[in-house]
C-alpha cells in the first residue's frame, strides 16, 4: 500500500479547496490505492517560521509531526487555491521549512478557484519552486474550477463522472512516479 500525504494549504476562513483534499483522500482510500493522510495547514496553525527546521533549536512537536508525515510518504499531494495568481503564504511557509525531507519526493500538484480558470496561473510558481528544493513534480494537473459547483463541503463530487476520470489519470501519474522513485532507490541500495 502506498502513502500519500496531502496538503490542504488553505488556512482562509470559509475555505473551499479543502473539499479537494477531502476528495482525494476519500478517492485514495475508498479505491484501496493508498493511505491518505490530510496535512491540514488551517489545523496546524504553524507560525510564520523564522528559521528551517534543521536549524531551529527545540522544534514544536507539530513540526515534528508534520515532517515526519512528509518525510515517511511515498508521495505528496499539494490541494492549492490560486491567491492573486500565486499560491498561498502558508504553502511557501512548509515549503521553505523542509529540506532533505523534499529531495526526489514525487509531488502533484491540484489547484483550485472559485472562478473559471481553476487556479492553473499558480502552476509555474509553485512547480518552480518544487523543482528548485529537489522534489520530483509530476507532470500531471488536477486544476478544479468554480470549486463550489463541483464539491460539496464534505469532498463529494455532485458529478461524477468527468471528474472522476480526472482524478484517476492525475492519480496514476503519481503513482507511476512513486513506482519509479521506488525502483531507481532499490537500485542505489544494490549498488
Ligand atoms: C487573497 C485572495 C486572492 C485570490 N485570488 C484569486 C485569483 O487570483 N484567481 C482566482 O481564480 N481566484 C482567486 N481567489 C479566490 C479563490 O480561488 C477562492 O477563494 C477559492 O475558493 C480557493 O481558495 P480557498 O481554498 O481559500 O477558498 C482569491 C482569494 C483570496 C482569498
Amino acid at each position: 500500500m502506498y502513502r500519500i500525504a496531502i496538503i490542504s494549504s488553505s488556512v482562509r476562513t470559509g475555505r473551499r479547496s479543502h473539499r479537494v483534499a477531502l476528495y482525494f483522500k476519500k478517492y485514495l482510500t475508498e479505491n484501496k490505492i493508498a493511505e491518505a493522510d490530510i496535512l491540514d495547514l488551517n489545523k496546524y496553525k504553524f507560525p510564520l517560521f523564522e528559521e528551517r527546521l534543521k536549524y531551529q533549536e527545540s522544534p514544536s512537536e507539530d513540526v515534528l509531526e508534520f515532517s515526519g508525515r512528509i518525510k515517511k510518504a511515498d508521495g505528496v499531494i499539494i490541494v492549492s487555491p490560486e491567491y492573486n495568481g500565486g499560491y498561498p503564504a502558508s504553502l511557501k511557509n512548509v515549503i521553505d521549512l523542509l529540506f532533505d525531507h523534499w529531495h526526489r519526493k514525487p509531488v502533484a500538484i491540484s489547484t483550485v478557484s472559485d472562478g473559471n480558470f481553476g487556479g492553473t496561473q499558480v502552476i509555474t510558481s509553485l512547480q518552480f519552486t518544487l523543482w528548485k528544493i529537489g522534489t520530483w513534480t509530476v507532470p500531471a494537473m488536477f486544476p478544479v474550477p468554480n470549486v463550489d459547483d463541483l464539491f460539496d463541503e464534505s469532498g463529494n463530487l455532485y458529478d461524477n463522472t468527468d471528474q472522476e476520470k480526472r482524478a484517476k489519470r492525475f492519480v496514476n501519474e503519481l503513482i507511476w512516479c512513486i513506482d519509479a522513485k521506488k525502483a531507481m532507490d532499490s537500485r542505489d541500495e544494490n549498488k
